[in-house]
């Protein structure tokens, strides 16, 4: 019987991490470069300045391709996770965890996405990852492209604004699903696929000043297209190697709050919202809204779409919605009205709220009221697949004490307990990240999440050794208590 004290029986607790943050060895055993070793640490520039911190062009690429150390580039190294995932995913059993959300390097198995088969020393990689979770009970969630797609993909055809892309893609999930099929069950497409206006070299290897001058947002429309025909046809191919398999898409989820009462800032509001949604409608319902279309049309963007790919996305919808959850922001008629960044956004303050050394602001309602409103619009079962605090962690005497984390998770998991109440299906949370490693849009070590601390710095020095923090035996305590502990 359900206790009401505790989340469902079956709450998939865990952690999530993406391979181009963790793994480093990128360049052995046969992996290609990807996306992610060309990002590099710019110690010069504001940590609120996500920005500055992603810009990429056709010159920095070059020169981090000419540049064969991993000095400036953090993510070639992560945090040894090629080596060290034995002792890491030890370090998650110890926490309880049922699940850990992880990705496939792209670059392992394909080194520039064209290879007609695999590299076997990727797969190899992959499949002793997984045996040791499924030794371990822990259920993989895979996400097939987390930031990490072939850098040679991104040159030849400026990433995803090709359409041919799609059957590079089609064939490397086409691999992942057959030879971890034994072993995985939750399949995730594309991290944070809104993301690709934000970051679009990250996001799908565009090449800013690659694309055709004045045509970048069309190509940006154009490949995001790209990616969700994509996204359909390996939920197609998931479905019929096995019907257990269960695919989802991944949305960040941006939760914006009118600053006042003031109708404009009520329509901004609704428009920010619901261009946040678009993403998860086509994934979910299978076409596009309406309301998109016509904000792209009166834009004078078209995005090609043949009849085949309308069909192709109404019939292959995704089984389950997962997403991002960090912050809120607010939107405002008013142009002053002052600004904090976000996760890769710039939004209106709200002054309600606390942020983060990064100046995330910190909202557990927000969650609450994301997961009513997704599971009420969309219908099917959520997952939060991310959900953590970016900070400086100090160590004292050997130990790391982290009340805020604590805090910050506390006040998340009892907004998700009472929306559980409410109706939500909620089937699983994976927080970001359980281990520190390197940051998606700083590429920082010292903007850590982690409840298991790793002695590394910005520059690569440390030992690389695992210690728990204080907030490692409280999210224990939570998951063997199933939520009964908050
Ligand atoms: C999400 C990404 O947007 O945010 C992760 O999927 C990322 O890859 C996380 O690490 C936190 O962002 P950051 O920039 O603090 O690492």
């Amino acid at each position: 019987m359900q206790n009401t004290k505790t989340f469902p029986n079956d709450f998939l607790w865990g952690g999530a991490i993406a391979a181009n943050q963790v793994e480093g060895g990128w360049n052995l055993d046969g992996k290609g470069l990807s996306v992610a070793d060309i990002a590099s640490y710019k110690p010069d520039v504001d940590n609120k300045d996500y920005a500055a911190h992603m810009d990429i062009s056709t010159e920095t690429i070059k020169a981090a391709i000419a540049d064969k150390t991993d000095k400036w580039y953090p993510k070639r190294r992560g945090i040894d996770f090629y080596h060290r995932y034995k002792e890491d995913l030890a370090l998650f059993s110890e926490l309880g965890f049922k699940t850990l959300r992880l990705s496939i390097a792209w670059t392992r198995l394909f080194p520039t996405g064209e290879e007609e088969y695999p590299n076997e020393k990727g797969i190899a990689f992959y499949k002793e990852v997984f045996k040791e979770m499924k030794r371990l009970g822990i259920k993989p969630i895979v996400t097939l492209s987390h930031y990490e797609m072939p850098l040679a993909l991104s040159l030849k055809y400026n990433g995803w604004v090709n359409r041919r892309v799609i059957d590079d893609f089609v064939r490397f999930a086409t691999v992942c699903f057959e030879e971890f099929g034994e072993y995985v069950e939750y399949w995730l497409t594309f991290n944070e696929i809104d993301s690709i206006h934000r970051h679009p070299f990250t996001t799908a290897g565009i090449v800013p000043d690659k694309c055709t001058p004045g045509k970048e947002e069309q190509e940006i429309y154009q490949a995001l297209h790209h990616q969700f025909v994509a996204s359909a046809l390996v939920t197609k191919v998931a479905h019929e190697k096995n019907s257990n398999n269960k695919v989802g898409c991944m949305l960040t989820k941006l939760m914006t709050y009118p600053l006042t009462c003031a109708p404009i800032d009520v329509e901004l509001t609704l428009k920010k919202n619901l261009e946040n949604n678009f993403y998860a409608d086509v994934q979910v319902k299978g076409e596009y809204p309406k309301m998109i279309e016509a904000t792209l049309k009166n834009k004078g963007i078209t995005i090609e779409i043949t009849a085949e790919e309308r069909q192709i996305l109404r019939e292959n919808t995704v089984d389950f919605l997962s997403f991002s959850y960090y912050m809120s922001m607010a939107e405002s008629g008013d142009p002053n009205a002052e600004r904090t960044p976000g996760n890769t956004v710039l939004g209106v303050k709200n002054p309600y709220l606390p942020s983060t050394d990064w100046g995330w602001q910190i909202d557990p309602k927000g969650l609450k009221i994301a997961l009513i409103e997704l599971y009420d619009r969309y219908n099917v079962p959520l997952m939060i697949v991310e959900n953590g605090m970016g900070s400086v962690d100090v160590v004292e005497d050997g130990a790391i004490h982290d009340p805020y984390r604590v805090e910050y998770f506390k006040e998340h998991f009892k907004q998700m307990k009472e929306a559980i109440d409410e109706g939500v299906d909620l089937i699983g949370y994976t927080s970001w990240a359980p281990i520190d490693l390197v940051s998606a849009g700083t590429s920082q070590m010292s903007k850590r999440y982690g409840f298991i601390y790793v002695d590394a710095d910005d520059e690569g020095n440390g030992t690389y050794d695992r210690s728990k923090k204080d907030s490692f035996d409280w999210y224990q305590e939570v998951i063997a208590t199933n939520g009964a502990s908050l």
